[in-house]
C-alpha cells in the first residue's frame, strides 16, 4: 500500500532575485523578485526579477544553469518581475511561459520570436502535476499566483499581490481548502497602516496560513509584524534563501 507521505513531492525553493541583501556577498540584491521551484516534473522559475544579468549572476553563484529551467511562470506585467526574461531566453530559448492572457500582445510576440512557447492563463489551471495557477485575479493590475501541492498543504507564491494578499488567499482556498503550509513572495503592504497590517496577519491565521516568508515589496514594517506574530514559523527572505518543504 502506498504511504501517504510518499504522495507529495519534496519541493525546493530558491530565491534568485530579491531586494533584501544576502549575508552571502557573492549574490546581488536588486529590486524585483524571482524564485526557482524544483522537485516537480518541471523546474519552474517564478518571475525573473528586473535585470537578466543579475538573475544569471545569482543563478551561477548558486550553482544553477539556465538550461535547468523548463518554464517561467510570470505573475504580472511589471518589469521588476518580467525584465529578466529577454536575457534568459537568449541563453535558453526553449522555455514555456505561463503568463496572464492580459499581457500586451507586443511582448507575447517578441517572446514567441525568441523561441518561447506561450501558455496564456485566464482561469485556474494545472501547470504540471502538483503545480497550479490561481488564474487571473483582478486588481488594479491583473496577477496570477502559483500554488504547489505538498503533503503538508499548499505552498502559495505571490509576485507583488497587487489584487491584495487576502483576496489571493481566499481565491486559493476556494479550490484548495487545505492549510497553506507556506506563503512566500511580495505582499505589497508598504502603504498600509500598522492596524491594517495586523488585521491582514490575523486573516492569515484565520485562513490557516502556517508559515510566512514575506519578500520583495511586502514592506519592512509588515515584515517585522509578521515576524512577531509567526515567530519560528516566519522565514526571513533575502536573495539566495533556500527552503525545502514536503
Ligand atoms: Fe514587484
Ligand atoms: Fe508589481
Amino acid at each position: 500500500m502506498e504511504n501517504s507521505q510518499s504522495k507529495g513531492p519534496l519541493v525546493k525553493l530558491t530565491v534568485l532575485y530579491d531586494n533584501h541583501p544576502s549575508p552571502d556577498k557573492r549574490l546581488k540584491a536588486d529590486w524585483g523578485f524571482a524564485c526557482l521551484v524544483q522537485g516537480l516534473e518541471k523546474n519552474i522559475l517564478f518571475d525573473t526579477g528586473a535585470k537578466g544579468e543579475i538573475l544569471l549572476h545569482n543563478m551561477a553563484q548558486l550553482g544553477f544553469s539556465p538550461q535547468e529551467i523548463d518554464g517561467v511562470f510570470l505573475s504580472h506585467h511589471h518589469t521588476d518581475h518580467t525584465g529578466g526574461l529577454d536575457r534568459l531566453l537568449e541563453v535558453n530559448p526553449n522555455l514555456t511561459l505561463w503568463l496572464p492572457a492580459s499581457f500586451p500582445d507586443k511582448d507575447k510576440l517578441a517572446w514567441r520570436q525568441q523561441g518561447a512557447t506561450l501558455h496564456e492563463i485566464t482561469t485556474p489551471e494545472s501547470i504540471c502535476p502538483h503545480a497550479f495557477s490561481t488564474g487571473i485575479i483582478e486588481g488594479w493590475i491583473k496577477e496570477q499566483s502559483l500554488i504547489l501541492e505538498v503533503n503538508s498543504g499548499t505552498i502559495v507564491l505571490t509576485g507583488c499581490a497587487h489584487p491584495r494578499i487576502v483576496n489571493i488567499i481566499s481565491k486559493v482556498k476556494q479550490n484548495f481548502p487545505q492549510p497553506i503550509t507556506l506563503l512566500l513572495g511580495g505582499f505589497h503592504l508598504a502603504g498600509f497602516s500598522s492596524r491594517e497590517i495586523v488585521g491582514i496577519i490575523q486573516n492569515f491565521r484565520l485562513q490557516e496560513v502556517k508559515r510566512v516568508a514575506p519578500a520583495h515589496c511586502t514592506g519592512e514594517e509588515a515584515i517585522e509584524l509578521i515576524a512577531q506574530e509567526y515567530q519560528e514559523d516566519f522565514i526571513r527572505i533575502s536573495v539566495g534563501e533556500r527552503i525545502e518543504i514536503q
